[in-house]
């Protein structure tokens, strides 16, 4: 549980709050890159942190990211002229260059104006389809991450966004949630539960397949110099095999996971579009690096559920008017009742509440890694309004992977990811 006080500083995330000051220490993805048509193309609106942004591609397809609001009578700039190196508000014609210069102000004659004044803009980069912002102080920004995909050709990754109802860290704890993945998602990890029999799932690129029925995974978490990691570790249920199997899980902050199936990898962004509503950015590819051999990937998670999805603004559309997509009269033959994977962890999500009331809670060891997410977190707030830099800023990326393998009893957890380094307490 934790203290109502702390709940909101976890969950605030707008401009000059502590935890968004938190995550404006970091490289975010923002947008997808397919999502921003070319040079001189419309602009884009998003909310990203509690702001309200617009992103578009200049004469020269450098890309924009500003604030909405016009710096004359704040009108939104998504309905401007974008042309000849800027964007140009369409109501008194003032023009903006991709960096917030003022470029132009045709109704006001004394020009000095243009030199004084600077509209919002962040630095952005495209890397991997996806567009990325740094929206923190310009003298604190942290390298650009090396993450791994980011190695592998476009083509390989499946990347992919949606949008959902609630603050981005009842989304993140649903991903730092070992023990819902044999239970919520039973139809994938444990088939033949209503017949009380089990059949490990073989699918290798599903998530939600387990290789045993073991509910009870013991967690094991370390510290690392990116955030932290957790091994879910699961007997194997037949008798006289002496083997387990381990699930190993980073946590990069402020908000990143990879989820592992045995031959694929999902690093998966969190990204607050403000307090209450989260954007989050899936990356998938597979473990070996080699092309994706068959694209399953919006089937198995239910991102074809066009009751629950809509694919025009990839949001989801899950909520209490239609039961979150539940089919009760299946739930004889069908767990949950509803159409897959991410349909279901978002149902959970979302149920509360966008933004949950974390001190009525009552947490079992199992919750060890959602604790250990809290905590970075809050430490992270705290210790940035007392000058240090955030957990993870800055932090090597590029061995950061995660894994699900069955192995020795005796293999130590920690060598199935050797490119983690463990933090000691400072
Ligand atoms: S409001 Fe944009 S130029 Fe006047
Ligand atoms: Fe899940």
């Amino acid at each position: 549980m934790l203290s109502r006080e702390d709940n909101e500083l976890l969950c605030r995330v707008g401009p000059g709050t502590p935890m968004g000051q938190v995550f404006r220490r970091f490289w975010n993805p923002v947008l997808l890159e397919e999502e921003l048509p070319g040079p001189d193309g419309a602009p884009v609106r998003l909310r990203v942190l509690g702001e309200n942004l617009i992103a578009f591609r200049d004469t020269s397809g450098r890309i924009g990211l500003i604030d909405e609001g016009c710096l004359h009578r704040r009108v939104s700039l998504a309905l401007g002229r974008v042309e000849q190196g800027g964007i140009r508000c369409l109501y008194h014609g003032w023009k903006f260059d991709v960096d917030g210069k003022v470029l132009e102000t045709p109704n006001a004659a004394d020009t000095r104006i243009r030199d004084r004044l600077r509209t919002r803009a962040y630095k952005t980069r495209v890397e991997a389809g996806m567009v990325w912002a740094y929206m923190g102080p310009p003298e604190n920004e942290p390298s650009f991450p090396n993450w791994r995909f980011m190695q592998l050709p476009t083509e390989n990754l499946k990347v992919v966004r949606l949008d959902a109802a609630a603050s981005y860290m009842q989304v993140l704890e649903g991903g730092a949630d070992s023990s819902h993945v044999g239970i919520l998602h039973t139809n994938f990890a444990r088939p033949g539960w209503m017949d009380g029999d089990f059949e490990a799932n073989s699918d290798e690129d599903n998530p939600a397949a387990l290789a045993t029925n073991d509910l009870a995974p013991d967690l094991l978490l370390e510290d690392t110099q990116f955030g932290f990691h957790y091994a879910a570790v699961r007997k194997i249920i037949d008798e006289g095999d002496p083997r387990k199997n381990i699930r190993i899980v980073p946590i990069a902050m402020p908000s990143t996971r990879i989820i592992p199936s045995p031959a694929m990898q999902f690093v998966v962004f969190e990204i607050p579009i403000d307090d209450e509503n989260t954007r989050t950015f899936s990356v998938g590819f597979r473990t070996d690096g080699q092309p994706l051999v068959e694209d399953r990937y919006d089937e198995l998670r239910g991102r074809d559920n066009r009751e629950l999805v809509d694919p025009t603004t990839w949001t989801y559309l899950g909520n209490w008017d239609n039961g979150f997509g539940q089919k009760r009269e299946a739930m004889t033959r069908d767990w949950s009742g509803i159409r897959g994977v991410v349909m279901e962890d978002l149902a959970m999500a979302l149920s509360p509440g966008p933004i949950l009331d974390r001190s009525e809670e009552h947490l079992v060891a199992a919750d060890a890694a959602i604790v250990r997410a809290r905590r970075q977190l809050l430490e992270s707030a705290r210790g940035l309004q007392a000058g240090r830099d955030p957990i993870g800023v800055g932090a090597d990326l590029s061995g950061v992977i995660a894994c699900d393998d069955t192995v020795a009893a005796d293999a130590v957890w920690q060598s199935l990811a050797p490119g983690h380094h463990a933090r000691r307490p400072s």
